[in-house]
C-alpha cells in the first residue's frame, strides 16, 4: 500500500516508516518540521535503503495538501502529527487546538475529496484520564479526569472520527491507543530527540545516564503502588510500529479502537534500575512531590489487539533501555 505518514519524521513516526517498509508499503511524509529534524527521514532511508518522498508542510495547509493527495492516490493514511506536550499545552491550549484539531479536519476533508477511506489516528492513553479500572480495556470510559488541552484534542479527535465513520459507512477508521513509548530502532541511529529538558521519564534519564542531567527527579514515592511510585505501560517503539502495520491489514468500514501496550506495569524506580542496567552508568535520583496531573497507575489489558489483530508486544523492557542507550550515547545531542 502507498500510505500518506503525516508527522512522520517524529519519534514514533520514523519507526513507523521502518516498520511499513520493511512490510513492502511505500509511505508519504507530510511534517512541518516543528518537532522534529529532516535528519530523521534521511537516517531512516539509510535503514531502508530507498529514497522516501518528504514535504515539508504544515497540515492545515490544505492547498498543498490537496495537491499531494491529487498526485499520490494514498491508499491509507496514518496521521501522527500534533503537538504532544502536556505541560506546554496549559500554557498555550490555543496553539494545541487549533494545531491538533484543525490538522485533523484539514486532513479528513481532503481524504473525502479524494476518495481515501483509511486512516490510523495516533490517539492516547490519556483519554482514559483518571483510570476506571486497571488493566484498561478499550471500552472503558474517556474524558473523565483529562487534566490538559493535549489529551483532550485526542478526546476531542476520536469523537470527530466516530462521528465521520458514522456519516461516511465507506470510512476505515482505527484509532490506536498508545501507552508510554519507548526505546529506539536498534541500529541506534534514529530514536527519541526531545527539544530541551525532556518531559518523558525515559529521555529524562537517558539524558541523565549520558551525563547531560544530573539527576532524576522521581515525582513522588508515597503512591498506592508496590514501590509508591508511578506505574506506567512502556512500549517498545518498534512493537507500537509494528502495530501499526498489523492494524493496516485489519481495516475494516466503520471505528476500531485499540489500546496498544504492554499489558505490564513498571514503576519510575524500575525504570531506573533498567536503564541503570542497560547503560552500566550510575543514575542518580531523587524523590519529590508529585507532578500535577499524574495518576498512580496507567496499563492496558492488551487482550483486544492481541485476540482481533494477532498483534502483541515482542520487545522486553531490558531491550527497550539497550536500544535508548545505543540511541543516547550515539546521538548524545540527538539529530544536531
Ligand atoms: P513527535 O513530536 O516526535 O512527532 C510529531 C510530528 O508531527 C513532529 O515531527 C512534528 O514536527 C509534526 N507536526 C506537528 N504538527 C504538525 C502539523 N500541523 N503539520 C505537519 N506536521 C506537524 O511526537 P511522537 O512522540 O512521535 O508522537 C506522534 C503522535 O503520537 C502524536 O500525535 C502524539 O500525540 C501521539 N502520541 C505520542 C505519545 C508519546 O508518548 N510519544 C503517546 C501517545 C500518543
Ligand atoms: C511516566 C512516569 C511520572 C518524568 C505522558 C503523557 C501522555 C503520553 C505519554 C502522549 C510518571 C514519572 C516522569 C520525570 C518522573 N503522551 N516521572 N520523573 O505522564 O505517563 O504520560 O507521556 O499521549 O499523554 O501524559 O509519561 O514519561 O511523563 O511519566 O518521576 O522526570 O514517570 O510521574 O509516573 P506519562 P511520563
Amino acid at each position: 500500500m502507498k500510505i500518506l505518514v503525516t508527522g512522520g519524521a517524529g519519534y514514533i513516526g520514523s519507526h513507523i516508516l521502518v516498520e511499513l517498509y520493511t512490510a513492502g508499503h511505500t509511505a508519504v511524509v507530510v511534517d512541518n518540521l516543528s518537532n522534529s529534524s529532516i535528519e530523521a527521514i534521511k537516517r531512516v532511508e539509510k535503514i531502508v535503503g530507498c529514497k522516501i518522498p518528504f514535504h515539508k508542510l504544515d497540515v492545515r495547509n490544505r492547498a498543498k495538501l490537496y495537491q499531494i493527495f491529487a498526485a499520490e492516490k494514498f491508499d491509507a493514511v496514518i496521521h501522527l502529527a500534533g503537538l504532544k506536550a502536556v505541560g506546554e499545552s496549559v500554557a498555550k491550549p490555543l496553539d494545541y487546538y487549533a494545531n491538533n484539531i484543525d490538522s485533523t479536519l484539514v486532513l479528513l476533508d481532503a481524504m473525502k475529496h479524494y476518495k481515501v477511506y483509511k486512516l490510523i489516528f495516533s490517539s492516547s492513553a490519556t483519554v482514559y484520564g483518571t483510570p476506571e479500572k486497571l488493566p484498561l480495556t478499550e471500552d472503558c470510559q474517556t474524558g473523565v479526569g483529562i487534566t490538559n488541552p493535549y489529551g483532550w484534542t485526542k478526546f476531542m479527535i476520536e469523537q470527530i472520527l466516530i462521528d465521520v465513520a458514522k456519516a461516511n459507512p465507506k470510512m476505515q477508521f482505527t484509532l490506536l491507543r498508545y501507552f508510554n513509548p519507548i526505546g529506539a530502532h536498534p541500529s541506534g541511529t534514529i530514536g527519541e530527540d526531545p527539544n530541551g529538558i525532556p518531559n518523558n521519564l525515559l529521555p529524562y534519564v537517558a539524558q541523565v545516564a549520558v551525563g547531560k542531567l544530573d539527576h532524576v527527579n522521581v515525582f513522588g514515592d508515597d503512591y498506592d503502588t508496590p514501590d509508591g511510585t508511578g506505574v506506567r505501560d512502556y512500549i517498545h517503539v518498534m512493537d507500537l510500529a509494528n502495530g501499526h502495520v498489523v492494524a493496516l491489514q485489519h481495516m475494516k468500514p466503520g471505528i476500531q479502537i485499540f489500546d496498544l501496550g504492554t499489558g505490564h506495569g513498571v514503576s519510575v524506580l524500575e525504570i531506573i534500575d533498567a536503564f541503570t542496567q542497560a547503560s552500566g552508568k550510575k543514575i542518580t535520583y531523587k524523590i519529590i512531590e508529585r507532578r500535577d496531573g499524574d495518576v498512580a497507575a496507567c496499563y492496558a489489558s492488551a487482550a483486544k489487539a492481541n485476540k482481533q489483530l494477532g498483534w502483541k508486544t515482542a520487545r522486553t523492557l531490558e531491550q527497550a533501555c539497550q536500544d535508548s542507550w545505543r540511541w543516547q550515547s550515539k546521538n548524545p545531542n540527538g539529530y544536531n
